[in-house]
């Protein structure tokens, strides 16, 4: 790629109040097919015109991504939208005024306003209004849609911090705008209302009780592992790859009782230190100390019994393994509600099917 020999660039933006030249800056780069990377209330997004195939191609180039694994197309707002969409569903209407902008993104029937790399083809398209400041003011200084994946090499933790993009793009992107720490910490919840019932897709950043008060029982899409046994097509298709994933290999421990969970971690660490492994420790505060002073890496990614801290947490937390150097890492999980089953599904990701019930 030309920009491989490129240096990006790094300019850091107030959050809350974004320098104007600045973002007329990145806006202008994004409408010229340039990529830019931008923080939004989630995760740092990886920002190219969506309505220019060859820009959106360039992101797939860039992260290394599975050419099927669509985009999701951000706007400024839900007005903005209805440019490129045939029509505007009660539904649609009703979970854009509850939760836009913000954390959810919804899976409508495909108006073809977009090119096909968009899409990966399919006969839907993924779209969100972003809360974050930076990426309203980024989109509007555009003035078009903007496709935008993590801002993270596939497969990959997605990024929470600048640093994190500049470690996976640095040289094969144009610029990233530094707005601080993302908020969230996990990506936003894809919903999928093409059909007749909304299906969560992802859980994410707008948990399933508060879709569920606008839209009555929301169901999730079965993991995707059952879903390859049941020999369907997952239905995103995002959530059929190893995703998430540290460099070492992640053991994640599953139970209803932290403690026995923690105990069983505890187990294996020392199986696998007596065999003369480096072995990393995923872990919360309620049960970090159990593996004081036994020469593991320990990192701790928040309260348990507060999930938001984790998810905050979380993707700088796994990339910290990749700084100490383990061989192994074992994961405590976490229970699977509220914002706790977003961190769960990423967990179950980034352990690519090793999961030890307990
Ligand atoms: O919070 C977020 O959603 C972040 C920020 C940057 O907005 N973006 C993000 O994008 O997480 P990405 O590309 O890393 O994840 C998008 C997910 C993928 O699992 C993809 O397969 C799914 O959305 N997706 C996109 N379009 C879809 C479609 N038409 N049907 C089903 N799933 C779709
Ligand atoms: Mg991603």
């Amino acid at each position: 790629m030309e920009r491989a020999a490129n240096k990006t660039r790094h300019l850091v933006v107030e959050p809350g109040q974004p320098n104007a030249a600045i973002i007329q800056e990145a806006g202008a780069l994004l409408r010229k097919g340039e990529l830019v990377a931008f923080p939004t209330e989630t995760v740092y997004g990886l920002g190219a015109n969506a309505l220019n195939a060859h820009a959106v191609a360039s992101i797939f180039a860039a992260k290394g991504r599975p050419a099927d694994n669509p985009l999701i197309v951000h706007t400024d707002s839900p007005k903005s939208l209805e440019r490129y969409i045939d029509q505007f569903p009660p539904v649609l209407a009703q979970l854009a005024a509850r939760f836009w902008p913000g954390p959810l993104t919804l899976v409508l029937r495909c108006s073809h306003a977009f090119p096909p790399v968009v899409t990966g083809g399919l006969d839907t398209v993924a779209v969100r209004v972003p809360a974050h400041p930076v990426a309203l003011a980024l989109i509007r200084a555009a003035g078009v849609p903007v496709a935008a994946p993590s801002a993270n090499v596939s497969g990959r933790p997605s990024p929470t911090i600048a640093a994190h993009v500049l470690d996976d793009l640095s040289g094969k992107i144009a610029l990233v705008l530094d707005g601080g720490p993302a908020g969230l910490g996990v990506e936003s919840t894809v919903l999928d209302i093409s059909g007749d019932r909304p299906v969560i897709l992802r859980p994410g950043g707008i948990i399933q009780r508060d879709l569920e008060a606008v839209l009555g029982e929301v169901k999730i899409a079965p993991e995707v592992d059952d879903v390859a046994l049941a020999g369907d097509r997952p239905r995103s298709p995002g959530m059929k790859y190893t995703h998430y994933a540290p460099r070492a290999p992640l053991v994640l421990f599953e139970g209803y009782d932290p403690g026995r969970v923690a105990a069983g971690v505890l187990n294996e660490a020392m199986r696998m230190a007596a065999d003369g492994r480096k072995v990393g420790i995923f872990t919360y505060c309620e049960t970090a100390s159990l593996y004081d002073g036994q020469g593991y890496s320990v990192v701790v990614a928040g309260k348990r019994s507060d999930p938001r801290t984790v998810a905050a947490s979380l993707y700088a937390s796994l990339r910290r393994f990749d700084h100490l150097g383990v061989e192994v890492i074992l994961a405590e999980g976490i229970t699977p509600d509220g914002l706790g089953m977003a961190v769960e599904n990423r967990l179950r990701r980034a352990a690519g099917g090793h999961v030890v019930t307990i």
